[in-house]
C-alpha cells in the first residue's frame, strides 16, 4: 500500500461508469455486482493451508490464521480493481482515468458530506456494538467523521455551502445499519474495506483533488494521529482474531466485498460527474 507512489496515470475507472452513445458518462451503469464473478476458491485453499499451518503454532503466534483472513479480503478486494488502478487489479478498466478528471468543489463536498455518514454511521455501530465484539473495532485511531467534520467547517469558512448527505450516502448508511444487525460478518467485510480503501486508493484520490481544486491543501480526512500502518495492522490484527472462529461464515464475509465496491463506487462518482 503505498499511494505516494501511484502514477497519475491511475484510473477510477473502477467506480465510474461506461460512456453512453453521446459520450457522456452514464450514472446509471455502473453495476459492481455484475463485475467479474469473485474466485472463491483460490482463496478458500490458501485458507485451509493457513489453518493447518496455524494449528502447528503457539497460542502465542495465534492471529497467524486470522491474518490469513485478511489476506484473503485483501486478496478479493485487489482483484476488484483495474490494473491502472493497482498492480493487482484484474478487472478492465471502463471509465476515465483520475488524471482525467475535473472535479468540482461542489462534487468534492457532496462525497465529503456523504463519506462522513458513512464514517459516523461505522463509528456509531461499533460503539452500540449490538454485536458484543464490535466493541474491538471502538477507537482504532482509523475514525475519519471528526476530521470530516473539521473539513465540512473549513469549506464553511471558505464561505461554501455545506450540502445535505445524498442518496448514494444515506443508502449506504442504511444499508451498513441493517447488516450490522442481521449479518455481522457481511458488515466487517464493508469496515474493512471502507477503512483500508481510504488509507490507499482514497488518499491517492485526495491527493489528486486537491492539487486541481484546493490549492494543494491537504485535508484532515487524509491525516491520521499516530503511526498509520500501525494503526492499519492493529485492526488486521483484531479482525484476525474475530474470524478465527468463522467457518463458512469467511466466504460470506468475503462475497460481500463487491457490494462494498459498489456502493463506496457511488460516494466516488461525486468526484467527477
Ligand atoms: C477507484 C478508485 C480506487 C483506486 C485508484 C484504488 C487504488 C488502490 C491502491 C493503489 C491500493 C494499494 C495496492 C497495494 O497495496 O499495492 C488499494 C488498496 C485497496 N483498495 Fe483500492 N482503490 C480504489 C477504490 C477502492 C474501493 C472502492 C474499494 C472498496 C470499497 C477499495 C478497497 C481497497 C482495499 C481493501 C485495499 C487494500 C488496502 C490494504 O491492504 O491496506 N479500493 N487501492
Amino acid at each position: 500500500m503505498a499511494p505516494a507512489s501511484l502514477s497519475s496515470a491511475h484510473a477510477l475507472s473502477l467506480i465510474a461508469p461506461p460512456k453512453t452513445a453521446s459520450g457522456r458518462w452514464s450514472r446509471l451503469s455502473v453495476n459492481f455486482a455484475a463485475a467479474r464473478p469473485v474466485s472463491i476458491a483460490a482463496a478458500t485453499q490458501r485458507r485451509l493451508v493457513a489453518a493447518a499451518a496455524a494449528t502447528e503454532m503457539a497460542p502465542a503466534a495465534s492471529g497467524e490464521e486470522g491474518k490469513a483472513f485478511v489476506e484473503e479480503m485483501r486478496a478479493v478486494a485487489m482483484r476488484l480493481h483495474t490494473k491502472d488502478q493497482a498492480r493487482e487489479g484484474e478487472k478492465e478498466p471502463q471509465a476515465p482515468p483520475v488524471a482525467k478528471w475535473e472535479p468540482s468543489v461542489e462534487g468534492y463536498l457532496r462525497f465529503l458530506v456523504d463519506s462522513r455518514l458513512v464514517f459516523q454511521t461505522l463509528e456509531e455501530i461499533v460503539e452500540r456494538a449490538a454485536v458484543p465484539w464490535y466493541a474491538e473495532f471502538r477507537n482504532t485511531g482509523l475514525e475519519r467523521s471528526e476530521a470530516l467534520k473539521k473539513d465540512l467547517e473549513w469549506f464553511k469558512q471558505e464561505g461554501h455551502t455545506i450540502p445535505e448527505p445524498s442518496a448514494p450516502g444515506t443508502t449506504y448508511a442504511s444499508y451498513l445499519e441493517e447488516l450490522s444487525e442481521k449479518d455481522p460478518q457481511a458488515f466487517i467485510c464493508h469496515f474493512y474495506n471502507v477503512y483500508f480503501a481510504h488509507t490507499a486508493g482514497g488518499r491517492m484520490i485526495g491527493k489528486k483533488v486537491s492539487e486541481k481544486i484546493l490549492n494543494k491543501k491537504e485535508l484532515e480526512f487524509y491525516k491520521w494521529e499516530g503511526n498509520l500502518s500501525q494503526l492499519l495492522q492493529n485492526v488486521r490484527n483484531k479482525l484476525n482474531q474475530v474470524a478465527t472462529s468463522w467457518s463458512r461464515e469467511k466466504d460470506h464475509c468475503l462475497e460481500e466485498t463487491e457490494k462494498s465496491f459498489a456502493y463506496s463506487g457511488d460516494l466516488l462518482r461525486h468526484i467527477f460527474t
